[in-house]
């Protein structure tokens, strides 16, 4: 028997980690054999599994072996209008119709086959998207469920959300989600939409189809109507003919920036209402009376979680002058302690890059980073060698006009910069095309709440980062986007109101 716990040296360089030790993990490798992923997917249509209109399937990876998972239907066109025609049928004959007690039950049944099938749905989230499995299991997958069980409670209270007005159904639905959290954003999307009465086409991210088909399972296994939600896999084209088709009714979008102008464009002038949500880079701020190490943790968390893939990441560290010192060797030390590498390892704490795409732009932007001139930190962790990985690296003197501060990396790369007094802060905070989200650390109540007015965010964290609730709406100001998800705002995009 190995012994399960040994010292070894850091590996973090620099005087003033070298005389620290750290414990070494052994390996606590979550398994694989109780998760059954189809050789091959088609697409949910109708309530059955059809196969692609182009015969034509593509292959998803695991992003830390670069080994073949699956294949998943690419849906054209055709697929798109057989899946929005039986959303159309399934949202006038049966759905719309449905007392919404009824419609309810339906959605409470989804959210109770997730929690029963979450070790799975967190494994297979976790092999496909690269995310460690203590997030997708203690994180994804549970806030997925608390998602349904959330909306299922307000499909029959829809009076009381939108008081003294009258509220309809708006139709079908196409949703288009990202790679980042896979079956939560799936989640975000049909939840709400199914509750105020809506029938559904998703459009699941490419790299990441797969939490999305096994919920095409489940489903089934919950006997909803068929139609009333539809799965169309593939990548830009077929959300693209999504957005363009004549009979949906509302576009929910979460993704690039790029292509959320390009939608707006392609919806401007239809009957099509749209929300979107976008990119970000959501100011840190930690003031000098701050619990430090509490913020250090919440700095980690901000940016590292889920590899930096995080829309609402807090990328750009504003620390204030006086502890710029402590800070940075704070942070140093504490990303020496970070665990990257297999995400099926219980106690990985960053885990795959999501793509080799997404890799190449990490790269591009922290090459860009080092000639505009700042300096940069990185973790001296080792990496594995399949797969696709980046060591937690951070930036120090980075200008406001740099690249790093101004681009979305969506990666596990933070920009530090400092500010002197609250209203630099806020103006060095603001200075960003972006308005998502926004982090505050300081002992000072007064402050907390003048900065929350000042900064321009849809949501702003104080003495933490990254905490989720379905009751809690989420959403941009600015370029990050517009319209709310979660909370009884979340109902609105999905409902039309007399
Ligand atoms: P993307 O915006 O291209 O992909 C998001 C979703 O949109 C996917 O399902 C994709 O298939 C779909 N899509 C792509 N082109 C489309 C089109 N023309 N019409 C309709 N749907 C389309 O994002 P991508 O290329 O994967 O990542 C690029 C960058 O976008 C990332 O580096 C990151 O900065 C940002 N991003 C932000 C996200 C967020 O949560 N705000 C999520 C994913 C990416
Ligand atoms: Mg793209």
């Amino acid at each position: 028997m190995t012994t399960a716990i040994e010292t070894r040296e850091r590996l973090t360089p620099g005087p003033a980690s070298s005389a620290l030790v750290e414990w070494a993990y052994s390996p606590s490798l979550e398994s694989t054999d109780h998760v059954k992923i189809e050789p091959r997917y088609n697409l949910f249509i109708g309530g059955k599994f059809v196969e692609p209109h182009s015969k034509r399937w593509f292959e998803t990876i695991n992003p830390a072996t670069e080994g073949t998972l699956s294949e998943i239907a690419e849906g054209d066109a055709e697929d798109v209008d057989r899946a929005v025609r039986e959303a159309r049928r399934a949202y006038e004959k049966v759905w719309r119709k449905m007392p919404a007690a009824e419609r309810g039950k339906y959605i409470f049944r989804i959210a109770r086959l997730i929690q029963e099938k979450s070790r799975a749905l967190a494994v297979v989230e976790t092999m496909n998207g690269g995310k460690p499995i203590k997030e997708s299991r203690d994180i994804d997958i549970p806030l997925a469920a608390a998602h349904f069980f959330y909306y299922a409670g307000w499909a029959d209270k829809l009076d009381y959300a939108f008081p003294n007005r009258t509220v309809s159904p708006i139709g079908v639905a196409g949703q288009i989600i990202p790679w980042n959290f896979p079956l939560l954003m799936a989640a975000w999307k049909l939840a709400p939409a199914l509750a105020a009465g809506n029938t559904i086409v998703l459009k699941p991210a490419e790299t990441t189809s797969l939490t999305s088909l096994i919920l095409a399972q489940i489903i089934q296994e919950a006997e909803l109507p068929p139609g009333v939600v539809n799965i169309v896999t593939g990548a830009g084209a077929t959300g693209a003919a999504l957005v363009s088709h004549p009979d949906v009714d509302k576009i929910a979008f979460t993704g690039s920036t790029e292509v959320g102008k390009r939608i707006q464009r392609a919806t401007a002038g239809t009957h099509k209402k749209l929300t979107l949500e976008l990119g970000g880079k959501a100011p840190n701020i930690v003031f000098e009376d701050a619990p430090l190490d509490q913020a250090i943790e919440g700095i980690i968390n901000g940016i590292y979680f889920n590899q930096g893939h995080v829309c609402c990441a807090g990328s750009r560290l504003f620390v204030q002058e006086s502890i710029v010192e402590p800070v940075i060797r704070k942070l140093r030390d504490r990303i020496g302690t970070l665990r990257v590498g297999n995400p099926l390892d219980k106690n990985t704490d960053v885990g795959a890059i999501n793509s080799r795409a997404q890799l190449d732009k990490i790269r591009e932007l922290v090459d860009s980073g080092i000639e505009e001139g700042a300096e940069i930190f990185q973790s001296a962790c080792a990496l594995p060698e399949r797969g696709f990985w980046f060591a937690p690296t951070f930036f120090t003197g980075v200008g406001q006009s740099n690249r790093i501060a101004q681009e979305e990396i969506f990666g596990p790369v933070l920009s530090v910069l400092t500010f002197r007094t609250p209203e630099e802060a806020v103006e060095k905070a603001n200075n960003t095309p972006y308005g998502l989200s926004a982090g505050v650390w300081t002992e000072k109540g007064s402050r907390i709440l003048k900065m929350a007015q000042k900064l321009r965010a849809g949501v702003i964290w104080a003495n933490t980062y990254n905490k989720f609730d379905p009751t809690s709406p989420f959403g941009g100001f600015k370029e990050s986007g517009f319209g709310r998800e979660g909370g009884m705002h979340g109902l609105g995009p999905y409902v039309h109101v007399e």
